[in-house]
């Protein structure tokens, strides 16, 4: 009586099916549940006789096995049907899940639009270390010994005597390359540069600055006043105005400060441009010749403009922001007015 039970109830496992969550659902309770037909089977061990437990015990053990290795089975074959099911495909009409997308970062598109401008009129890039030696942040751009930029007030050293600074400007980057290359050099640098500002609106201690230098026979003023007419049109729109007004820098001579017309009032005077309808972007001037003979480049055969100028400064212009701090504070809501850049 009880191994005709176990017979059919062996079969009914062997012919289970099923191919829904529901339908295994359904399995289970039937053979796996503690109210499941297996587990009645082990409820009625009280009325088996003794000398017949011991077999019993084993047969319904056996089937409890089998139960559970066809559940096995099945959760497979649910989870993979599953996979393969056929039916409505998704409603394409339903409004997507959106995700935050990340923007590039101001500076960042700056600096990329400041490449993209003069790689095609022939610039390479290069880059150089932001912890320099005294060699290429001042001496071999010519500064005096005296000169105030070597003062600690001005300039983060790490270490003094032989002295190790933060660079205070990316011009260090002309000396790597003239160093290492020969004329013609043709080359731009962007980079991080460090001075000992207090943080304001208009200055910071940490800042970018993009350097340019074009080394070769022949070269002109004319030539750097050109390249930088072509930049400022290029970077600010073709009704853009450049000045450029005699200056002193070390290295270069002569210098010159490079000056474009105010984005903000387009040169009738604001309080952007303190009234003048100018703003500085950069310095400038014709490479000195003893920089270029510090560098191991033969001063009598070849000549050579360089320019340097602040990213932040250009970024601000262009895109009309009034606080140099708002690059570095991370407010999402500057960044995001910026997602739209390139
Ligand atoms: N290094 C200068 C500064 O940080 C900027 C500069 C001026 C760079 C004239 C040049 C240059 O290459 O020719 O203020």
């Amino acid at each position: 009586m009880q191994s005709q039970k176990i017979d059919q109830i062996k079969a009914e496992i062997a012919a289970a099916n099923a191919e829904t969550p529901e339908e295994l659902e359904a399995y289970r309770m039937r053979f796996i549940s503690k109210k499941s037909v297996v587990g009645a089977l082990f409820a009625d061990m009280k009325s088996i006789p003794n000398e017949q437990k011991k077999e019993y015990g084993q047969q319904v053990n056996e089937v409890k096995q089998l139960a559970e290795e066809k559940f096995k089975q099945l959760i497979e074959e649910v989870n993979t049907s599953g996979q393969q099911r056929t039916g409505p495909g998704p409603d394409l009409s339903l409004p997507p899940t959106t995700w935050p997308v990340g923007g590039i970062h101001p500076l960042t598109a700056t600096r990329q639009r400041i490449v993209e401008i003069f790689e095609r009129i022939g610039f390479n890039l290069s880059e150089g270390p932001e912890i320099e030696d005294d060699w290429h942040n001042f001496t071999a751009l010519n500064f005096p010994e005296n000169h105030p930029a070597r003062e600690m007030q001005d300039t983060f050293f790490i270490e003094k005597d032989p002295d190790i600074a933060l660079r205070t400007h990316t011009s260090s980057v002309q000396v790597r390359v003239m160093e290492n290359e020969k004329p013609p050099i043709r080359t731009l640098s962007p980079g991080r540069v460090f001075r000992n500002e207090a943080i304001s609106a208009r200055a910071h201690c940490i800042f970018h600055q993009v350097e340019g230098l074009y080394v070769d026979e022949n070269v002109s003023f004319a030539n750097l006043k050109q390249t930088l007419y072509h930049f400022a049109k290029e970077m600010f729109g073709k009704q853009t105005q450049v000045r450029f007004r005699p200056s002193f820098f070390p290295f270069t001579e002569p210098s010159a400060e490079i000056d474009i017309s105010c984005q903000l009032c387009g040169g009738k005077g604001c309080n952007i441009c303190k009234g003048t309808g100018w703003v500085e972007i950069g310095g400038s001037g014709m490479v000195d010749p003893n920089v270029l003979e510090n560098c191991g480049i033969n001063s009598e055969k070849y000549t050579g403009f360089a320019f340097g100028m602040g990213i932040e400064r250009i970024a601000m212009l262009k895109y009309q922001i009034n606080d140099l701090r708002l690059f570095t504070e991370n407010d999402i809501r500057f960044l995001q007015q910026f997602r739209g850049l390139l």
